[in-house]
């Protein structure tokens, strides 16, 4: 990148940190832009000045890998930098601009494939065209903050046990995982691939080998009716630069049978794991949720979690506007 281009970025950078402290502290700052797959798509402003930027990323996640699970298998990601006063139109010009950039990847027409942008929730100055565009809000990613006072005792749920789950309870924690998987489903975001059933009892098998699982199993006369699985801050490094607050743990997996629910098992869960990581110091706790599951955004956010980014997503690529 020619250095006039790279001060320019510098300073697009430094506008979008102060715009984002100003809507959101719990945003970090902006930091540096991913390599993408070319230069930089600029927008210019009506005064001939750079009125922001925004890198694309390809990624193609192999069939091994149960990343290929959680969306589709050729990915094309936006990662805006607006700073600018009139973010609508700014937003507007970089959307288009992506448009056509992609419409002249080969790898984008495919079925399996998606656009995505990662927005910040508090931003709703971009929403109309992220809309206008043809891009739906699929997944949120929500934050609970440590709360300031002494947190609430664990409470229990009625003739439920919570355990730490170990290496005897593969079955157990795969079936729930599955059940989670196929819920999701409903909502646009996970794909049932060939390989998901065996890919995620590896997974188990090797976090349920470790000396401290982190996945905790709630039982009702000795058979499993809920499950928490979360990563502590040594865990959740990759997803912790999308939170000024550190450290940052990340709840990957909640889930109860649909017989159980609205008993407080959930809260029982949620509320061992807040107690273990409040202790620890764990400044704040991320998750994924998606934003049309009628059971956790009431659920989360009623555990003290609030949105902090929405995904955005088009797929395949092409249905982008
Ligand atoms: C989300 C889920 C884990 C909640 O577990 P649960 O055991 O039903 O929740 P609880 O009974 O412990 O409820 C805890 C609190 O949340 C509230 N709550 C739970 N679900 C709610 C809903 N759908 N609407 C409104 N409030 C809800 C309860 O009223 C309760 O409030 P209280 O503290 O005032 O009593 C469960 O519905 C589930 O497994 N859903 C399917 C999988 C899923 O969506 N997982 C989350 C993926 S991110």
């Amino acid at each position: 990148m020619p250095w006039v281009v790279r001060e320019a970025v510098r300073d697009v950078n430094r506008a979008v940190g102060r715009r984002w402290r100003a809507i959101d502290p719990l945003l970090p700052d902006p930091g540096t832009l991913p390599a993408g797959c070319g230069e930089p798509l600029v927008v210019t402003g009506d005064n001939g000045r750079m009125a922001g930027l925004g890198v694309c990323v390809h990624q193609h996640i192999p069939p091994q890998s149960l990343n290929q699970t959680w969306g589709a298998a050729d990915r094309f990601t936006l990662v805006p930098r607006l700073p600018g006063q009139d973010v609508a139109t700014a937003a507007d010009l970089l959307l288009a601009e992506w448009r056509d950039h992609l419409a002249g990847i080969g790898a984008a027409r495919g079925p399996d494939t998606s656009a995505s942008v990662v927005w910040p929730s508090m931003d709703v100055t971009g929403i109309q065209a992220l809309l206008r565009h043809g891009l739906q809000p699929l997944t949120v990613i929500a934050a609970r903050p440590r709360p300031n006072g002494p947190p609430p005792p664990p409470r229990p749920a009625y003739g439920v046990t919570i355990r730490p789950a170990g290496p005897a309870d593969e079955e157990s924690v795969l079936a729930l995982e599955l059940s989670l998987i196929r819920y999701d489903m409903h909502f646009g975001g996970p794909v049932w691939r060939n390989a998901t059933a065996r890919l995620v009892r590896d997974e188990i098998r090797d976090s349920l080998a470790r000396a401290d699982p982190w996945t905790w199993l709630a039982e009702r006369n000795g058979r499993p009716v809920g499950l928490l699985v979360d990563q502590p801050p040594q865990e959740a490094g990759w997803i912790a630069g999308m939170t000024s607050k550190s450290p940052a743990a990340y709840l990957q997996t909640m889930f109860v049978d649909g017989q159980e629910r609205g008993t407080g098992i959930g809260a029982a869960l949620v509320r061992n794991l807040h107690a273990r990581l409040d202790a620890m110091g764990v400044a704040v706790t991320l998750l994924h949720h998606s934003q049309v599951n009628p059971l956790s955004a009431p659920f989360w956010y009623r555990m003290g979690y609030r949105p902090l980014w929405a995904s955005w997503e088009a797929r395949p690529a092409n249905a982008l506007r």
